[in-house]
């Protein structure tokens, strides 16, 4: 059986902690808050996947802290996952790269991303009552649903290769 963690922070609207949850239940993962966790933690583990909202183009900066922070890793498994205002672009919100950057950099391999609109009412927004409203919304469990179902799929074809 494949352990898995799943480690995020969502703080503005549970955005991402819907998204948590629902690939939680498909990997049969433990669920914990990044400020709930011990780098230790993560040595338990075969599957580790990290989520958060962006903020200022980013994962969270606690979820990147607590990266940079674990000693080094040797080729471990990872996904990543979060929600956000506007999707990722070349020209701006890089979220993905940089996070994925930094997690290259510590050994983790990763064999996953996902990502979907979140509830924003940052700044401003909160004047027009936000974007996305509503989302995550079903299609959106769905589509994160159907990610953690390849995630196992891939999991389990790479351990036949060994
Ligand atoms: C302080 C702050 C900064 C944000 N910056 C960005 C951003 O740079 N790009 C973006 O697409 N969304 C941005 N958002 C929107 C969040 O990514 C979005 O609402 C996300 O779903 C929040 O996730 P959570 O509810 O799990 O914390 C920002 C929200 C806040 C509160």
């Amino acid at each position: 059986m494949i352990k898995t963690l799943i480690i995020y922070f969502s703080i503005h609207h549970q955005n991402t902690e819907k998204i948590a949850k629902v690939i939680a239940e498909v990997l049969n993962a433990d669920l914990k808050r990044v400020d709930q966790t011990k780098p230790k933690e993560i040595d338990n583990y075969d599957l580790i996947g990290f989520g958060s909202g962006i903020y200022f183009g980013n994962y969270h900066r606690a979820l990147i802290d607590f990266v940079k922070n674990l000693p080094e890793v040797k080729n471990k498994n990872c996904f990543i996952f979060s929600t956000s205002g506007r999707p990722e672009s070349i020209f701006f919100n890089l979220f993905t790269k940089n996070f994925k950057k930094i997690l290259e950099k510590k050994g983790f391999k990763i064999i996953g991303q996902f990502n979907c609109p979140g509830f924003d009412t940052y700044g401003l927004l909160k004047f027009i009552g936000g974007i996305n409203k509503g989302r995550p919304n079903e299609k959106d469990m769905e589509l994160a649903k159907k990610f953690a179902y390849n995630l196992k799929e891939q999991i389990i074809i790479d351990k036949r290769k060994i």
